[in-house]
């Protein structure tokens, strides 16, 4: 019998991945890892099932566990170490590019100064960078379901800071409970100051969420965006608006939003010539990594390895930060 091992084709295709919470990719093991180092008991019951993983039964639920598992999360070394094992797990699965989703308010939660949390996370793109050749910048994320004046706050706070990897800003939470409109001011403050612009919607609410987050000052992508589907005059005004989509197949299937990657819109987006990216969203919550979404892509959602590529060259054109070259001329570990 043979013990060749099969190495998938995917494997070989560069990957870049515009959607993944920079909290949500630190795995149970990482987290317990933080708490120990900080002294911190995390409620074992609440927050992790039987077999380790992370526990949660729904997305207000997941978002909840999301939060408790943060709070452990509390230095700038801290984000240094997350930043660097993300991007270090991404590279080994050939992605060249990431932009991770960061919230300001999750250290200001824990007492963190800004400052210093942007400078660790910077040092643990820069540690990547110098090990893997992997390129990482940040999207300032404000959370909805944290009020507006939050969301003003954080923006303000982003925009006075000008750190020179954040080039994005984005807004998470809870979507069905908090309509996007309420947030033109915070959106208002990051365009005016040059930042990149993209806001979850048509993820947990339909084709008006998605409709008022495109009304928002400098939107230009959409995290998720997938309910698009329900409304095809909406997708025709994606594709010829050439609004990017920042798809999570396995978020959307575990999460419930489809039933499974059969039901998934993915292709039919494609097909009717949305730009659409893959992202991970929140990997270990979710059991799976930028890579398997580009094998389940393959496998399962009717992408040829061609359509891969030109997945990772829309992510690249659509990146919030110049990532010419990133692709043809790869950057040797080491050079900096
Ligand atoms: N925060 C982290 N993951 C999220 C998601 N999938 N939707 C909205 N907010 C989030
Ligand atoms: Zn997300």
């Amino acid at each position: 019998m043979s013990t060749e091992l099969t190495v998938s084709p995917v494997a070989g295709v560069p990957k870049a991945e515009l959607h993944v919470h920079l909290e949500g990719t630190a795995t149970p093991d990482l987290i317990r890892r933080l708490a120990a180092r900080n002294g911190i008991a995390l409620p074992e019951e609440r927050l992790f099932r039987p077999d380790g993983t992370f526990a949660w039964n729904d997305f207000l639920h997941f978002l909840q566990s999301y939060d408790i598992a943060a709070g452990a999360i509390r230095t700038a070394q801290d984000y240094r170490d997350i930043t660097y094992e993300y991007l270090s797990a991404c590279a080994a699965e050939g992605a060249v590019y990431v932009e991770l989703i960061a919230s300001l308010d999750h250290g200001r939660k824990v007492g963190l100064d800004d400052a210093e949390h942007l400078a660790g996370i910077a040092q643990g793109i820069d540690d990547a960078y110098a090990d893997h050749g992997i390129v990482g910048r940040i999207i300032s994320s404000i959370v909805r379901n944290f009020g507006v004046a939050d969301c003003e706050d954080v923006a303000r706070r982003t925009v006075a800071l000008a750190h020179p990897y954040v080039v994005g800003f984005n807004m998470a939470g809870d979507e069905a409970g908090f309509p996007a409109g309420d947030y033109a001011r915070a959106f208002a403050i990051a365009a005016e100051a040059g930042l990149g612009c993209s806001v979850h919607a048509g993820e947990h609410a339909g084709p008006e969420s998605i409709r008022a987050a495109l009304a928002l000052p400098g939107v230009v992508r959409i995290s998720h965006g997938v309910r698009a589907i329900e409304d095809p005059a909406l997708v025709r005004e994606l594709a010829e608006r050439r609004i990017v989509l920042e798809v999570c197949p396995t978020s959307n299937v575990v999460l419930g939003v489809f039933p499974s990657y059969e039901d998934h819109p993915l292709g039919a987006l494609r097909a009717a010539g949305v730009p659409v990216t893959l992202g991970s969203d929140d990997p270990p919550y979710f059991g799976t990594t930028i890579g398997r979404e580009y094998e389940l892509a393959h496998e399962r959602l009717g992408c040829s390895l061609q359509d891969l590529r030109t997945i990772t060259e829309t992510a690249l054109d659509a990146a919030f930060s110049d990532t010419e070259g990133l692709v043809n001329q790869p950057h040797q570990p080491g050079d900096l």
